[in-house]
């Protein structure tokens, strides 16, 4: 099997008027960690949903283990690639479970019985995303932390090899969002599976990913290992002069602070 999960060549994608997406080349590996960063109206999320399918390459080749992903049926591509996408609205009359069960839907034959097995991949969802005791509650009643994690649920019940998360620290409390982030990396570590990440927090990417791709309107501006990144003219050319990097003492990483506060 190809070590490669994902293959853009040469994309370019929009919606009506306009590319948003120029010329985007990269590969990512099996079995990695990818933080995708760049300013608001970037592009972070229509890379994202150009990986679903959901929006459709204009010029280039976009390939999924080494077939189009528009080769593939929803179904099947729904085995490869789950997305947790950014400000979902969620169907809220669902309880928690059959909002997660729908993860699975991919999975389910025609008459859509949950196997033993379903219901131990949906348990073990709703468990490692801390809303098992939310799962008889209707979406509605969640806070919005909560439905932040039950969408992750659902994504992990789909059980892809890889997994998109768009700006899943959004409405999370510091604890919930040090527990999602933990799950990114056993995932990767336990389970072998790929997350690429949209973030807007660069120590999140820095204490995460092990590669940052950064984009500016549209264009790959930086692939490389976190510590690269971690360079003033590099995040002076993605951002803007918003950032100072400072090294704590007794850190051996650094961190970002904003300018001027
Ligand atoms: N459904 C849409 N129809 C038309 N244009 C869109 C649509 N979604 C996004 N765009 C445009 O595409 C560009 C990139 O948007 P995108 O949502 O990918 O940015 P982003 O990097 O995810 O930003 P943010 O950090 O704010 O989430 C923006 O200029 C945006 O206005
Ligand atoms: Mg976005």
């Amino acid at each position: 099997m190809t070590t490669k999960i994902l293959e853009f060549d040469d994309v370019s994608a929009g919606y009506n008027k306009g590319y948003v997406i120029h010329n985007l080349s990269f590969s990512l590996e099996n079995n990695s960690v990818l933080a995708l960063v760049g300013l608001n109206g970037s592009g972070k999320s229509t890379l994202l949903k150009l990986c679903t399918g959901v929006l459709k390459v204009s010029r280039g080749a976009l390939l999924i283990r080494d077939r189009p992903v528009n080769n593939y049926t929803a179904r099947e591509r729904a085995q490869h690639v789950a997305l947790v996408p950014q400000g979902f609205s969620f169907p809220t009359s669902l309880s928690v479970y059959d909002f997660v069960v729908m993860g699975r839907y991919p999975y389910l034959g025609p008459f859509r019985a949950l196997s033993a097995v379903d219901r131990s991949i949906i348990k073990d969802a709703l468990l490692r995303t801390g809303v098992f005791e939310f799962k008889d509650s209707p979406l509605s009643s969640l806070s919005g932390g909560e439905r932040q994690r039950a969408a992750i649920a659902a994504a992990l019940a789909q059980d892809a090899e890889l997994l998109l998360l768009d700006e899943p620290a959004t409405y999370l409390d510091p604890a919930a969002r040090a527990a999602t982030y933990r799950l990114v990396r056993e995932l990767k570590k336990t389970a072998g599976r790929s997350v690429i990440f949209a973030t807007h927090d660069l120590n999140d990417a820095l204490a995460v990913a092990d590669k940052v791709l950064a984009l500016k309107e549209g264009r790959l501006k930086f692939l490389g290992d976190v510590s690269e990144f971690y360079n003033k003219d590099l995040l002076d050319a993605v951002y803007g002069d918003v950032f100072e990097i400072i090294r704590p003492a007794q850190s051996s990483a650094p961190v970002f602070t904003l300018k001027g506060l």
